[in-house]
């Protein structure tokens, strides 16, 4: 490698954009990849805010608390103490970077409350849009350095030379380019297009995750999806359903079923501010005692001026569906939002394989455990983002590629399920949604297993982008279904109806995975159970 390093980011979020900007501070020289626009991505659409202490008598110790009781104790303690750490200076960096929080009157950032938060320490802007200025702001800054942006570029594959990382192969405008790097950084995002229902815009195809699987690194948690509580049901002929953030939650508001009973309280004692994870299976419960109809968020007590001025872009589209939610409470229900599991890195993003690292919600650093502490996601985006793009320069010119995990070589034997029908990307959503949702079952993973395997083996052409992402979302949800029949103890977002059932897994899967012994089971204290032309490209 030589002293510049040839980079290339891979996702235009807060992760990538910030690593992005690290390590062309650095020295090296810098090409952001992005499947969209590069202001699109899962940042643009977080709402609530981000996660730091940036008050005098908030500490990191209660941050990191937080964080480890939200994880269910699953986290990765020195990934923490990393995250709440390096936080208050990642916010002063975005704030450099012209990052416009909310302040009061007094000039004081203005304090947010999400829930599992000791403290609100929850930084926003624009009242409900801290994403899309965050997004904003780094996207301005790339734009007015020499980075090279290639848009509406969909990763296709790594490749690699003698186990080491040289360049990505896209796909752009139907051809095949490939391009060299010494270094490739992934920060493509989640895979909440896995789910019939998600928060997650049309991009979060798990991408960053198949290329890594297929590469041969090393992947682990993937049973850990977290599912929001709260969004608006999907308008017609959209996808995606509209996220309500907790911070109207943090704010006040109270969810109750249809006989206006607030049951948020016979799940956990912090009732609508428990773990996120705690609330959304109560509403799933909830939801479950009344035929499936979604429960009501009742924000009335805010009035229509609080609600205008700190929820500008939740107003609107409560409006936009008819609805006044300063005179009635609204429907809600739960839908996928994040994924805690992903590509195992170290702290610094490096993954198993040489030359590839992983930041932002694509990364498993284990800081979330098993469940994410809410806006803590922006948070980890800029962290780890940042070190990513330190220390590539680094790793160039001494260090040695940490010695990892190898990954188990691919196989996958055939067990054909008889209902599985033919493959398509709602069929998949439905499955997922059904059988590896909040709440699992080993007789539902087990299904979803067979109809998975199936799928697998059957022949696909990839010749669109959206068959590569058909076929990179399969491969994830194998590994998601296999990762969650593993896991035979309910923890944190991973939920069994019958836990503690010795489940044998039947499928194998094609590239790495890592399966962790199963947690003590520890049950959250007072939860109830349910009750193409080919081209080179020199960046
Ligand atoms: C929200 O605003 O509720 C989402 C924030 C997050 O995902 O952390």
């Amino acid at each position: 490698m030589n002293a510049a390093p040839n980079v290339i980011v891979v996702g235009s979020g807060v992760a990538g954009l910030t690593a992005a900007l690290h390590a062309y501070a650095a020295g090296c020289e810098v090409t952001v990849v992005t499947k969209a626009a590069l202001a699109e991505s899962n940042t643009r659409y977080a709402q609530g805010g981000i996660a730091a202490v940036t008050f005098a008598d908030d500490d990191v110790d209660a941050h990191a608390r937080d964080t480890l009781t939200a994880g269910a104790g699953l986290n990765d303690e020195a990934a923490v103490r990393a995250l709440v750490g390096e936080g208050p200076a990642r916010v002063s960096e975005l704030v450099a970077r012209g990052v416009g929080f909310d302040r009061d009157a007094d000039g004081a950032f203005s304090k947010g409350l999400e829930a599992a938060h000791s403290y609100p320490r929850v930084l926003h802007a624009g009242g409900d849009a801290t994403g899309r200025e965050i997004a904003r702001a780094l996207v301005a800054q790339v734009l007015s350095t020499d980075i090279v942006v290639r848009e509406h570029a969909l990763l296709l594959d790594l490749v690699l030379e003698q186990g080491r990382v040289t360049g990505v192969e896209l796909l752009v405008a139907g051809v095949r380019e490939t391009c060299t790097a010494d270094a490739v950084v992934l920060a493509t995002g989640g895979a909440g297009q896995l789910y019939a229902h998600t928060t997650n815009p049309a991009v979060a195809t798990a991408d960053g995750i198949a290329v890594a699987i297929r590469a041969g690194a090393e992947v682990a948690d993937l049973e850990f999806v977290q599912f929001h509580p709260t969004v608006l049901p999907a308008l017609p002929g959209q996808h995606a359903a509209f996220l309500v953030s907790e911070a109207v939650r943090g704010e006040g508001a109270v969810l109750v079923d249809a006989t206006s009973r607030r049951f948020a309280f016979d799940a956990h004692p912090d009732g609508e501010l428990a773990p996120r994870d705690v609330v959304a299976r109560a509403i799933d419960r909830a939801m479950a005692g009344q035929g499936g109809a979604p429960v009501l968020l009742d924000a009335t007590m805010l009035g229509a001026e609080v609600l205008a001025r700190r929820f500008p872009t939740i107003d609107a589209a409560v409006r936009a569906r008819g609805l006044d939610w300063s005179a009635e409470p609204i429907p809600v229900t739960p839908a996928a939002h994040y994924l805690m599991g992903g590509v195992v890195t170290d702290l610094w993003g490096r993954t198993a394989v040489p030359g590839l690292y992983a930041v932002g919600e694509v990364a498993r650093t284990g800081v979330h455990g098993a469940n994410r502490l809410a806006s803590n996601s922006l948070l980890e985006g800029a962290v780890f983002g940042a070190r990513a793009g330190d220390v590539i320069t680094r790793d160039a010119a001494s260090a040695p590629w940490p010695v990892r995990r190898a990954s188990p070589s691919p196989t996958l034997p055939a067990t054909p399920a008889r209902d599985a029908g033919p493959f398509s990307r709602a069929a998949l959503q439905q499955l997922m949604w059904a059988d590896a949702g909040l709440t699992r079952s080993t007789g539902g993973l087990g299904h979803a297993a067979s109809v998975l395997a199936s799928w697998q083996h059957a022949p696909h052409t990839l010749r669109t982008a959206a068959d590569h992402e058909d076929a990179n979302l399969l491969l994830v949800a194998a590994h998601v279904v296999d990762a969650a029949r593993r896991r035979t103890a309910s923890v944190g977002a991973h939920h069994l109806a019958d836990p503690g059932r010795a489940v044998r897994p039947v499928v194998e899967l094609r590239g790495g995975h890592r399966s962790r012994a199963a947690a003590p089971l520890e049950k959250e204290p007072l939860e109830k159970e349910p009750l193409e032309k080919e081209g080179t490209f020199a960046c």
